[in-house]
């Protein structure tokens, strides 16, 4: 299956390292970055030529140039017969989705597979999307966009479709987890922040961690998989972790308990907001960049899931998972 591939940063480039090890039949055959340039080979791209060009180098410092395409825009890559599936791995910019929104509609339009690391579009018109998608037959996969490569989008669209969930409630960032587990050990907010964004789990405007954005949009995100209820980002109440001290965390501490920054879905809305969960809750369990969602059934009573909720190469395994789902479609 032929791939285009935009955004080379941390997610794109550990997919591509995904790939260099093991192709499993899928070939990158564009790669397209906002500042980089980009490069089309319908043969393929060498994923490891990709590999090894250093973070923040110009694509055209990749051998064997002449034998690419270089400087196209995704519209022109998206003409090319060859492209199966366009692979969005470009930071989410809110509100609009950017030039994102086009990209995928015109990916979808044309019978593309659109398979999505980047939340934006969904955001800014998921109906629109996935009205395209049903009319030309494309698929529209985003399971990178809630918890990374942990399952949670399967689960709800797969192994709970017979399942009633009435409530979610989850943590489903993962920079403002690691920040609040590193200042649990005592450490400041501002050197807990430089080290999520070194480990690269933070967004490209860390405000969306912090400010409580990212865990909203995928509530919105969420609300539509689970109960099929479309609710607007403007809708999700939310109450930034900048309030916290380091004195709250050190009192909560006495009490014993522990702040987390909670994401709440039900019946009656969705809200965002740090909570101080005494230590025996399981949430309150949850360390560093993992993250962890319940979700109460009617039959089952809760389902809880728990694993990495960002990283490079942790959200790129959510893409492939839903690239090998649309391999095992072909
Ligand atoms: N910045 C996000 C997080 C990345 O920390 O969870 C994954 O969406």
């Amino acid at each position: 299956m032929k791939l285009l591939l935009v955004g080379f940063g941390n997610v794109g480039r550990a997919l591509v390292e995904l790939l260099a090890q093991n192709r499993r039949g899928l070939q990158i055959v564009g790669l397209f970055t906002r500042t980089r340039g980009s490069l089309y080979c319908e043969q393929g791209l060498d994923s490891e030529a990709l590999s090894a060009l250093q973070p923040g180098e110009p694509l055209s410092n990749h051998p064997r140039l002449s034998a690419f395409a270089t400087g196209r825009s995704v519209a022109e890559i998206l003409a090319e017969a060859s492209v199966e599936v366009l692979v969005d791995a470009s930071p989410t910019i809110l509100p609009d989705a950017g030039p994102a929104l086009g990209w995928c509609r015109q990916a979808l339009e044309r019978g593309i597979h659109v398979v999505l690391a980047n939340k934006a579009p969904l955001i800014a018109d998921a109906a629109s999307l996935h009205a395209s998608a049903a009319k030309s037959g494309a698929r529209l996969l985003f399971e990178a966009t809630v918890m990374a490569g942990t399952p949670v989008i399967q689960l709800a669209r797969h192994g709970l479709r017979a399942e009633q969930v009435s409530e979610v409630q989850g943590i489903l960032n993962g920079t403002s987890n690691y920040i609040l587990s590193r200042m649990d050990e005592g450490r400041r907010f501002e050197d807990a922040l430089a080290e999520a964004q070194e480990l690269g789990y933070a967004e490209t405007d860390p405000s969306a961690d912090i400010d409580g954005w990212d865990i909203a949009v995928k509530l919105v995100i969420l609300s539509q998989v689970l109960f099929d209820r479309p609710i607007a980002l403007y809708q999700v109440a939310r109450q930034s972790l900048r309030e916290l001290s380091s004195a709250d965390i050190q009192n909560a501490h006495a009490q014993q308990r522990r702040w987390k920054y909670v994401g709440s879905l039900d019946e009656s809305g969705a809200r965002v907001a740090p909570m101080a969960l005494p230590q025996t809750h399981p949430l309150s369990q949850v360390a560093g960049a993992q993250n962890a969602i319940t979700l109460q059934g009617k039959t089952l009573g809760s389902v809880t899931l728990q694993g990495p909720g960002a990283g490079g190469k942790e959200t790129a395994l959510g893409i492939l998972n839903d690239l090998l789902e649309l391999q095992g479609m072909a």
